[in-house]
């Protein structure tokens, strides 16, 4: 703690308030859980944001960082980086893109994919370049992606936002024919929307969207920065959809906790980008890179995924279960294991509830409980959380 300047006697947090946060402190994790400074466990059902989905501290990542601590941290991409240049060969051979950029976190790959977006239309088309984006949307916190962003509560206080984005309404069919203008030169969307409440975006609506899309010579870009790396039961979302996006962005599950996003770009989109156009100092560093590849590694020589997919349904199977049972459950909705309990009461107040049973979970919005288990997670341990859940439920109702 420091002293307030204005205030000497009172004493102030060093850290801008950014974040409100729970009264825990965690100082170690395993595989689904984590320990508080006390000495409590728990049961870690967030994956710090759907970004440790192999589990806390994994054996195989590691094991990879650790070798790569002993050899070299950093260097910068005016080297070539052999760690960088294997995850990406393994994210294209996996994925339907050609080519990889790497950054550090979700926000700067939407970042890259709006300018490289922009820079596409430049050579084809030039002058003022439009994407469209949805409503509930999140992409990030810079100015770029908060412009792109559907959520005017996130934008309040910002102004002025970034030109060039429009914003439809999400899963809306009719919408869809506003597409294109003039300017329009990319789409950019989430195909389960996270943080805006867990809402996965209707089969249909995503084709007819790619459709357009191929027409009309725009950019598909999907935000996998929260649907990827496995979280809903395929490496990417977009395999579920039966598309072929043009740009996806990665972040959080990517590193397993080490910060590294990237964009996976077809070769015709990737080719607007040259020497001096775009670029990060950390962006794919040799520790996050070895973070990365042994991750992907992972994630696609293992049954991992596919284990994922099946405890998503076990874990979706026994929430209705539970929904049949507590009127206060509305819904629950989700793709594997990125799931959301819609709930007539306050989130938080499960949220809280579950805390206090040595339970971590999430909020998607006021009335959304987020539930983000580890694709690492077992048939016990969701038996276990869902007990817990129970027990959370009958408290409320005997409130
Ligand atoms: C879909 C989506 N896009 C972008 C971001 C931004 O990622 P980051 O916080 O790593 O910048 C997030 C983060 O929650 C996200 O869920």
């Amino acid at each position: 703690m420091v002293s307030n300047t204005l205030h000497p006697t009172i004493e102030v947090s060093p850290l801008i308030p950014t974040y409100k946060r729970f009264p825990i402190t965690l100082v170690k994790g395993k595989g689904s859980y984590v320990w508080d400074e006390e000495g409590n466990e728990y049961l870690d059902f967030t994956s710090g944001i759907a970004t440790c989905n192999l589990g806390h501290v994994p054996d195989v990542v590691k094991e990879s960082v650790e070798e790569q601590l002993q050899a070299l941290w950093h260097c910068s991409n005016l080297y070539h980086i052999p760690k960088q240049e294997e995850l990406a060969a393994q994210l294209v051979k996996h994925s339907c893109g050609d080519q990889v950029f790497f950054c550090n976190s979700g926000a700067e790959a939407n970042e890259a994919a709006i300018k490289l977006a922009r820079r596409y239309f430049q050579k084809i088309k030039g002058g003022e370049a439009e994407i469209v984006t949805f409503t509930q949307s999140f992409h990030g916190r810079t100015m770029g992606t908060l412009s792109a962003t559907g959520q005017e509560n996130i934008q309040q206080g910002f102004a002025p936002l970034l030109s060039g984005f429009r914003h439809l309404p999400f899963n809306d069919f009719e919408a869809l024919e506003q597409i294109p203008t003039q300017k329009t030169c990319a789409v950019l969307v989430e195909l389960v929307q996270g943080e805006g409440g867990v809402i996965p975006a209707d089969i249909r609506w995503v084709q007819r969207l790619e459709e357009i899309c191929k027409e009309n010579d725009l950019i598909l870009m999907v935000d996998e920065i929260q649907t990827g790396m496995g979280r809903t039961g395929t490496l990417f979302a977009y395999e579920q959809y039966g598309i072929e996006p043009d740009v996806i962005s990665i972040a959080k599950g990517l590193g397993s906790g080490f910060p590294i996003g990237a964009i996976i770009a077809k070769e015709k989109v990737a080719e607007a980008f040259g020497p001096g156009n775009h670029g990060s100092t950390f962006g794919g560093n040799p520790l996050s890179a070895s973070a990365g590849l042994a991750t992907v590694n992972h994630l696609v020589t293992s049954d991992r995924i596919n284990e994922a997919f099946i405890l998503g349904h076990y874990l979706k199977e026994k929430l209705e279960e539970l929904k049949d049972e507590f009127a206060e459950i509305k819904e629950v909705r989700g793709k594997g294991l990125l799931l959301g309990m819609v709930v007539s009461c306050d989130a938080l107040s499960i949220v809280e509830k579950a805390r206090e049973k040595k339970v971590l979970l999430l909020t998607a919005g006021p009335n959304v409980v987020r539930i983000l288990p580890p694709l690492t997670t077992s048939k016990q341990e969701i038996d276990s959380f869902v007990s817990i859940l129970k027990c959370v439920f009958d408290i409320l109702d005997r409130a």
